[in-house]
């Protein structure tokens, strides 16, 4: 059934919201799983439907999955036997599907993994995948719409290094490399908390792997590992978006939980805007109440650099925050779907290739919108919150997929928000 917010402007959001296990570390933890046989449980999993289809993907490959949406809990019990292939059917629905390919070339010398489709925030390539497995001594090729990675003798460690660093394709590298003889180093990696999570799951499965979280990872291949227990980390980007609400609102949130380290560059760009942020026993708090907030310039980039996954709440700040700002996104191609929704709000905006330049308005004006991805969702209830009237946030799945029971977060924090049929017409 397709579901909307019904949002109610004028909210001043106040109290604390819990973050939980990021999404984009979770689902690659259960792909790691499956690098060890036995069984591998993992705790702080958020309750969302992207867990569902990874878990699918996993039984298909034999694997037994136990997933606890209550307790947050997943315990993976992998065979001795596994299958080798990752159906179009499931990649569609859940791009991070990819994850499975530097696991299974390791474990089972062969990987089928359907390659993904373009999507609603651009185009996304799998070359720098591709070329690393390559390196290591697998034969990668792409047929009838499969990526098909073969290396029926094991691979061996190399001098690899990324002209971008891909988050996925760091991901694929690093869990391919665990198992190959010799060392691998990985030059030009990804620096998230998320491959830092990833590394010391595979150190407590028996890996030798160094560096993550700096521009050089070094893996000493070992002959097996053993199956563990591991926490998600906390999820950086749902604690920004609660940032984020706290200042678009001009409201006072403590993000419980949150890791006010991993959003360096956000926090910092909100304390400068006029914000109050500071850290607390539990997570860090966020204060705009009654503060006169200023727009703020800002460029995405690779981590520690500020998250192309927050820039669409940048947009929306920005668009009821006083004076102009420019907004530059340099990772992906097509993601302002948020622009034209924003401005069905009566935002201010001119796109001009990857720049967005926002013009401040006191207060936007309730319409119906539409979702194209969980970021831009999200974004678009907070408009929602500081226009006039209400506004209609269609495409609710979307946001389900990043932030379980928004809604339900957002009232406690004073917000009017409410799930209903899209069925009926926008009143
Ligand atoms: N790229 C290539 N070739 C490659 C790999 C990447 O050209 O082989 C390009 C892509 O086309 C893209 C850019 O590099 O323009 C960034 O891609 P990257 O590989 O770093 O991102 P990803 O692994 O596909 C993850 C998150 C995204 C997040 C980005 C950037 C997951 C499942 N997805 O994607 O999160 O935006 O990193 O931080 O981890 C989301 O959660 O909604 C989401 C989209």
């Amino acid at each position: 059934m397709r579901e909307r917010f019904r949002v109610v402007g004028g909210a001043h959001l106040v109290g604390e919201a819990s973050v939980v296990g990021a999404k984009n570390s979770a689902l690659k933890l259960m792909a790691v799983a499956l690098l060890a046989v036995g069984r591998t449980t993992l705790t702080n999993v958020p309750a969302i439907a992207d867990v569902t289809i990874m878990a699918e993907l996993l039984r298909r490959l034999g694997v037994g999955v136990d997933y606890d949406a209550a307790a947050e809990t997943v315990v993976l019990d992998v065979p001795e036997r596994i299958g080798h292939r990752a159906d179009y059917e499931l990649v569609r629905a859940l791009r991070a599907s990819i994850s499975v390919l530097g696991p299974l070339v390791a474990r089972v010398g062969e990987a089928d993994v359907a390659v993904p489709g373009g999507d609603a925030i651009g185009s996304r390539g799998l070359d720098l995948h591709a070329a690393g497995l390559e390196a290591l001594g697998a034969e990668v090729h792409v047929t009838h719409g499969y990526l098909v990675a073969t290396a029926p003798n094991g691979l061996h460690g190399a001098e690899i290094r990324l002209d971008f660093p891909s988050v996925g394709a760091t991901e694929n590298i690093l869990t391919a490399s665990v198992l190959a003889r010799g060392t691998t180093t990985i030059d030009n990696v990804a620096k998230e908390p998320e491959i830092v999570d990833i590394a010391e799951m595979l150190t407590s499965m028996g890996a030798r792997v160094e560096g993550a979280g700096t521009s050089r990872i070094t893996v000493s291949g070992v002959d097996s590992l053993s199956p563990c227990e591991h926490s998600v980390v906390p999820d950086r980007i749902a604690a920004g978006t609660w940032a984020f609400a706290a200042a678009t609102t001009r409201g006072d949130i403590e993000v419980v939980g949150g890791v006010a380290d991993h959003l360096r560059a956000p926090l910092g760009a909100l304390e400068r805007a006029g914000c109050h942020v500071e850290t607390t026993d539990r997570g860090f708090r966020v204060t705009a109440t009654g503060r006169t907030l200023r727009a703020f310039d800002v460029a995405t980039l690779p981590y520690p650099g500020f998250p192309t996954d927050l820039q669409p709440f940048a947009l929306t700040y920005n668009a009821v925050a006083a004076g102009s700002a420019m907004v530059t996104e340099n990772l992906f191609e097509a993601r302002f779907r948020t622009v034209q929704e924003l401005a069905r709000l009566g935002a201010d905006t001119q796109v001009d290739g990857h720049h967005v330049m926002t013009h401040g308005v006191p207060i936007l004006s309730g319409a119906p919108v539409e979702s194209s991805d969980i970021r831009s969702g999200a974004a678009l209830v907070l408009a929602g919150l500081v226009a006039e009237g209400d506004t209609l946030v269609s495409g609710v799945h979307h946001i389900d997929r990043g932030y379980p029971r928004f809604e339900e977060a957002l009232r406690a924090l004073g917000a009017d928000v409410t799930r209903e049929p899209d069925d009926e017409p926008f009143e």
